[in-house]
């Protein structure tokens, strides 16, 4: 590939003209194309690669999408060597210290902070629809009680879909926007009833005196017999949690998010495929993993054993908690939640608890380590929301759970953004063949 001077190429329609190109020489045919290359804000620009099938016969080929940007989006920015995450512009540090996480949703759906009047009429809307229909709530009994949470919100966030038809007109602006509130507000309940079921306590009821975080936190650990007072330093640290997480780019759910919804499913469909992506204890599944790996670790003598097997090529051990695919230098999100989670600790009196001793022996030692150092392997969000959230006595299979409450409103915007992107098409990959060539059918007999 060589890089060219300006050239008036306009690419696709709708796209403005491409100052520099990129020629890709075929050397089997000795033809060459011209891609445009694309500036964005901020970031590396991108390769428009749209024609090259249809100009070149060939696919791109790219499995884990590291060099591919699968959209164009003007939500979420992250410069991963630089340690930067924005959301709609604003770091996310200022965010973490100076915004509400319902601010943050704001900002995240309608791309600029709201005035004072327009986040009042938000909070209203979101704190006035937190109640889920009683018969989705009596669905939760056709699920076994040892159920995983996160089994039963990827089933109840799609069955959404069975309860709001009224919203369900893709196409249709205000029936998005409705959907997008009815799952912002439904979600922290939806996620507590799941916990409740599975420990076979009765649900408890949103209040909607409580503020976002704090009725979460109410659901999830009080009972209709005595309600729980949630210092306000603790749903401060979840309102954190929930910033944090609210949106991070096209990471694996959020890619699953639109690719299911580029088919025009509707949104609660779309979402319960990202919860299901979510799961998985390479993305939203490590933080629960985090506090099973410091469990098994079980005393800060058994540290040196467990970075070891981390390092050793021939164990598929890895440190749970460390190591990010784009934040090659440290995640910020990771910065702000290990101050919030001495903060936590010291606040409980929890700093002499067995397991968070472990992480914490264990995040100094990796830090050091120059296995670690020198791959650039740091503690990420994960790390230290496992360990806010055990502290605040959350149960570990709720982490992945409350990372989805979090992570909705950034799937919504993102689904929403896609759904109304001008000439939207479905998300196709194609793919490398490898399989076997054209053969002819033999019978059962022959075989
Ligand atoms: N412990 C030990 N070694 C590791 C770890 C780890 N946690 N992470 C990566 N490595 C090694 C890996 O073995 C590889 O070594 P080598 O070059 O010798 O083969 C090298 O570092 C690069 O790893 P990779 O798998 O190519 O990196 P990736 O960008 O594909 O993976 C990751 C990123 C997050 C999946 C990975 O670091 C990991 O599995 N971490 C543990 C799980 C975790 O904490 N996930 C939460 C991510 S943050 C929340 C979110 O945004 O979802």
């Amino acid at each position: 590939m060589t890089h060219n001077e300006p050239l008036n190429h306009t690419g696709r329609k709708g796209i403005a003209m491409a100052e520099k190109t990129i020629t890709i020489r075929d050397n089997r045919s000795g033809r060459e194309v011209e891609l445009p290359i694309i500036e964005g804000t901020d970031g590396p620009p991108v390769v428009d690669v749209t024609g090259v099938y249809r100009d070149f016969g060939i696919f791109t080929l790219d499995p884990g999408y590291r060099s591919t940007a699968s959209c164009r989006s003007r939500i979420t920015f992250i410069d991963g060597e630089k340690g930067i995450l924005r959301y709609r512009g604003y770091p996310i540090e200022q965010l973490a210290e100076k915004s509400s996480f319902l601010e943050v949703c704001y900002l995240l759906m309608y791309g600029e902070l709201p005035t004072a009047s327009a986040f009042e009429e938000f909070s209203e809307i979101i704190t006035r629809h937190t109640m889920i229909h009683e018969q989705l709530r009596q669905s939760y009994t056709g699920y076994r009680r040892d159920a995983h949470p996160m089994a039963i919100m990827v089933g109840v966030v799609g069955a959404l879909s069975a309860f709001y038809h009224d919203s369900l007109d893709v196409h249709d602006p205000r029936h998005r926007e409705i959907s997008a509130h009815r799952l912002i507000s439904k979600i922290p309940t939806i996620a507590a009833a799941s916990y409740k079921y599975s420990i076979g306590q009765p649900f408890v009821y949103p209040q909607n005196r409580l503020g976002y975080a704090e009725n979460f936190l109410n659901m999830l650990l009080s009972v209709p017999c005595e309600e729980r007072e949630i210092p306000p330093s603790i749903s401060r640290a979840m309102d954190k949690i929930f910033i944090l997480h609210a949106d991070h780019e096209q990471n694996a759910s959020t890619s699953t998010v639109r690719l299911a919804g580029s088919s025009l499913a509707n949104p609660f469909a779309a979402v319960s495929a990202g919860i299901g992506a979510l799961w998985g204890p390479a993305h939203g599944g490590a933080n629960e993993a985090v506090l099973k790996m410091l469990a098994e670790i079980g005393d800060v003598d058994r540290i040196g054993t467990y970075i070891d097997k981390a390092k050793d090529p021939d164990d598929p051990f890895r440190l749970m908690g460390f190591g990010h695919r784009v934040y090659k230098n440290y995640d910020p999100r990771a910065m702000i939640l290990r101050q919030a989670a001495h903060e936590v600790l010291t606040e409980l009196g929890r700093e002499n608890d067995p397991l968070l001793k472990v992480a914490m022996k264990l995040e100094s030692i990796a830090l050091e380590d120059d296995y670690f150092v020198k791959k650039k392997l740091y503690p990420n969000v994960d790390f230290y929301s496992g360990i806010i959230l055990s502290a605040i006595g959350i149960p570990t299979n709720m982490f992945t759970v409350i990372f989805a409450v979090s992570r909705t409103v950034g799937w919504i915007s993102q689904w929403m953004e896609m759904i109304s992107e001008p000439g939207h098409v479905i998300g196709r990959p194609r793919q490398l063949y490898e399989g076997a060539a054209v053969r002819d059918y033999v019978a059962i007999s022959q075989r």
